[in-house]
């Protein structure tokens, strides 16, 4: 018998789950499924890009990845619903892992239909401002709910906090931050003891960029979670209201890795002279996220007084500083780790146990 589908009975209560996407966040959750925490929530799919695994009794997170390999069908989403209706449990999602355009434009239809969207992509609430409607109809036609915690601040409690300061009757005002952690650690470094590019090379061995560094360095991914913050509070936003100031230089921006990061050097004399300008002034560079009163929405780099929180900031560390109608004299300010695997997880897992208890997002 296959390893994975020796689960000993399924439950009722608590919420049955079909995970798509093993990679880094996938693997770190089916990690924490097999604790404790988790053990009001029945795994009864799991499927990658090119297959999938079903298993209405429930299958054992630990073998998810291995019995998915070794065992896997060809990719069907209806047959993963089906497993989650056939499971019992009332309470059936979809966990969203992967950061597949295809699987986000699927959300809307899935929350339709009666799933819960618990999501770590941020394609379908961060992209175009039509599709983030159509989930927030999808919501209320499904009676369904939808879990966005771990695509900001990979569950530092931002969106939890936006949300409740909103249903209490207060008003964003505007919103800065540092919300990359790639960003957050290339600019924290950059002192002028040594060149950006070596510090963008360091930070791809390390693991903290993506393979590609232009993904992190062209800002869009901050420009999502921007959208994602303000749709939040309340600020209906579109892609084009946020102006974008990302890093790669036009020159740079086509061509394979192996050609950029040869190229990179090239970035080093702009921004050493923009550094050494802002440090004659008392200031630091840092790559900022903003949300002004009056709707200006800007991604980029930005010079920033000493006393700012984000020129304060260590390591990898995101911030989301929030100035509102009643933390108008000092912001809210929200800081931690805000990307990696185990914390990202954990934010979905919290989702989750939200949606089998009933309970508000936290
Ligand atoms: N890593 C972090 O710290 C972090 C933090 C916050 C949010 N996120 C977000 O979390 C998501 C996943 O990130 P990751 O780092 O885990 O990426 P990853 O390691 O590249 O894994 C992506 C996974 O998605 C799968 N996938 C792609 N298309 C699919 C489809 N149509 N159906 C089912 N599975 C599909 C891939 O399968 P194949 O292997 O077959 O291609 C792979 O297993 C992304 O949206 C990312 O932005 C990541």
């Amino acid at each position: 018998m296959n390893a994975a589908l020796r689960f000993p009975r399924m439950e009722t209560r608590g919420v049955a789950v079909a995970l798509l996407g093993t990679g880094v966040v996938g693997a770190a959750l089916l990690r924490l499924l097999a604790t404790p925490a988790a053990s009001d929530v029945h795994l009864v799919g799991v499927a990658d890009s090119r297959r999938q695994l079903c298993g209405v009794r429930g299958l054992v997170p630990a073998h998810a990845r291995d019995a998915l390999a070794r065992t896997g069908a060809a990719r069907d989403d209806a047959l993963l619903c089906r497993a989650l209706d056939a499971s019992g449990v009332a309470e059936r999602v979809i966990v969203d892992a992967t950061a597949s355009e295809q699987v986000a434009a699927s959300h809307a239809r899935w929350l339709a239909s009666g799933y819960h969207v618990v999501s770590a992509n941020k394609a379908a609430a961060g992209g175009g401002l039509s599709a983030w409607r159509a989930l927030q109809r999808a919501i209320a036609l499904g009676r369904t709910r939808y879990g966005d915690a771990a695509t900001v601040g990979a569950g530092l409690p931002a969106l939890a906090t936006v949300r409740r300061l909103r249903a209490c009757g207060d008003r964003l005002v505007a919103l800065d931050g540092v919300f990359s952690g790639s960003l957050s650690w290339l600019f924290n470094r950059f002192d002028g003891s040594r060149p950006f590019s070596a510090l963008v090379r360091e930070a791809r061995e390390r693991g903290l960029t993506e393979p590609d560094p232009r993904h992190d360095l062209a800002g869009a991914d901050v420009a999502r979670k921007l959208l994602i913050l303000a749709r939040a509070a309340g600020w209906p936003l579109d892609v084009d209201d946020v102006e974008v100031e990302g890093l790669v230089p036009p020159a740079l921006q086509a061509g394979g890795v192996p050609t950029f990061l040869d190229r990179l050097s090239e970035m080093d004399d702009a921004l050493e002279d923009w550094r050494r300008y802002a440090e004659a002034r008392g200031n630091v560079l840092r790559f900022l996220a903003r949300l002004d009163d009056g709707g200006a929405a800007r991604v980029g780099l930005a010079e920033v007084a000493a006393t700012h929180p984000a020129a304060r900031l260590v390591g990898a560390d995101n911030l989301f500083s929030l100035t509102t109608e009643r933390y108008r004299t000092s912001p809210l300010v929200i800081q931690g780790p805000g990307a990696g695997p185990d914390v990202t997880a954990q934010a979905l897992l919290g989702d989750l146990l939200a949606i089998g208890q009933g309970s508000g997002f936290a």
